[in-house]
């Protein structure tokens, strides 16, 4: 059977970083109270030129290199990412050029911070129908650039980083054994960006009611990225016939560490079986998945045969996940 399997995998963070005492200087809130209500202790903020597109192509470069994969083999290239360079044209045109992967088609998936198990499951199919032989993943975001760095309540939780993974065409048991997409666009209000799209035009009117920042109710959200991650863990296992006690590295969205520790705890996962890196990077939205992917490759702790579960949950509300033999 053609399965797409992942043969490089790469990151970037951009140099700067914020840490929770460094926004104690910004806005009314305590390194205690961020620590504690979401584990996030430092995030890193893009420069003032530097571009999702920047990021995304940094890490991609990376995967390739990983891979010894040229980027003109490339013949798919998606990026999830909901903080791209322009409204459009896709921020994957963009990397597509500055890697010079002028045989790959291009195109963004806009799916919050379940985007990069969105973006993986296009490309995986694309392979499994023969359409593609090697596609480029990439989950990249600079949300730095949507938050109001006035309201205490989102500025606190979110970071800017890329990750990416080179997938190629390959007979065996080794790959993406199953992807499981989801959405409820019932109540997207309680996370999203109103403006600027065609929506709500941009005006000088317009501008007062601040539509270019990310808006959430956190404790709602909280409930039904809880409910939404255990549930598409729980399909994918049933899917692949498989235990919990049969997964080796549960990789989750990175949002927080209470939702990351609730999901476990209803999953029943050992502690050991839950990568987490939200302390360093806080929640990177489509780029938490990837990055984590390449940290714990390149600390060589994955060995092939293992199991990996990839649980994402975003705005739309969307959730996905994807089960993975190394
Ligand atoms: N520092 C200090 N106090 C803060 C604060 C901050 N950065 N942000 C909010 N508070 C205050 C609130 O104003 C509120 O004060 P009040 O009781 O006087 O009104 C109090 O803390 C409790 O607020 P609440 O929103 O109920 O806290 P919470 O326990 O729900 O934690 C979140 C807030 C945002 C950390 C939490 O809801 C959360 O993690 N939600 C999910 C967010 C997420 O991950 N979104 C992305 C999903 S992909």
């Amino acid at each position: 059977m053609i399965r797409a399997r992942i043969i490089g995998t790469g990151s970037y963070v951009p140099e700067k970083v914020l840490t929770n005492a460094d926004l104690e200087k910004m806005v009314e809130t305590s390194d205690e109270w961020i620590t504690a209500r979401t584990g996030i202790r430092e995030r890193h903020i893009a420069a003032d030129k530097e571009y999702t597109s920047d990021l995304a192509t940094k890490a991609a470069q990376n995967a390739l290199d990983m891979a010894g994969v040229k980027a003109e083999e490339i013949d798919y290239l998606v990026v999830g990412t909901i903080t791209g360079d322009y409204p459009w044209p896709a921020t994957a045109c963009i990397v597509q050029s500055n890697l010079g992967a002028v045989n790959a088609g291009a195109v963004d998936v806009s799916a919050a911070c379940s985007g990069f198990v969105y973006a993986l499951a296009a490309a995986s199919d694309r392979i499994q129908a023969g359409h593609a032989k090697k596609a480029l993943v990439i989950g990249a975001e600079t949300l730095s650039r949507i938050i109001d760095w006035e309201d205490r309540n989102t500025c606190i939780l979110f970071g800017d980083g890329a990750g990416a993974v080179v997938l190629e065409a390959q007979e065996g048991e080794a790959g993406i054994l199953s992807t499981h997409l989801h959405a409820d666009g019932t109540q997207l209000e309680l996370l999203y960006q109103p403006g600027f799209a065609t929506r709500i035009l941009p005006s000088i009117e317009a501008l007062k009611e601040r539509p270019n920042f990310l808006y959430m109710q956190g404790n709602e959200v909280f409930k039904v990225a809880v409910r939404s991650l255990t549930e598409v863990a729980n399909i994918a296992l049933k899917a692949n016939q498989m235990k919990v006690e049969d997964i080796d590295l549960f990789i989750p969205h990175q949002a927080n560490i209470r939702i990351l520790e609730a999901t476990a705890k209803r999953l029943k996962l050992r502690s050991e079986q839950v990568y987490i890196n939200v302390d360093r990077f806080g929640n990177t939205s489509g780029a938490t998945i990837p990055l984590a992917l390449d940290e714990v490759n390149r600390a060589g702790k994955l060995k092939a045969g293992d199991i990996l579960l990839l649980d994402a949950f975003g705005g739309g509300f969307t959730w996905a996940a994807a089960m993975v033999r190394w």
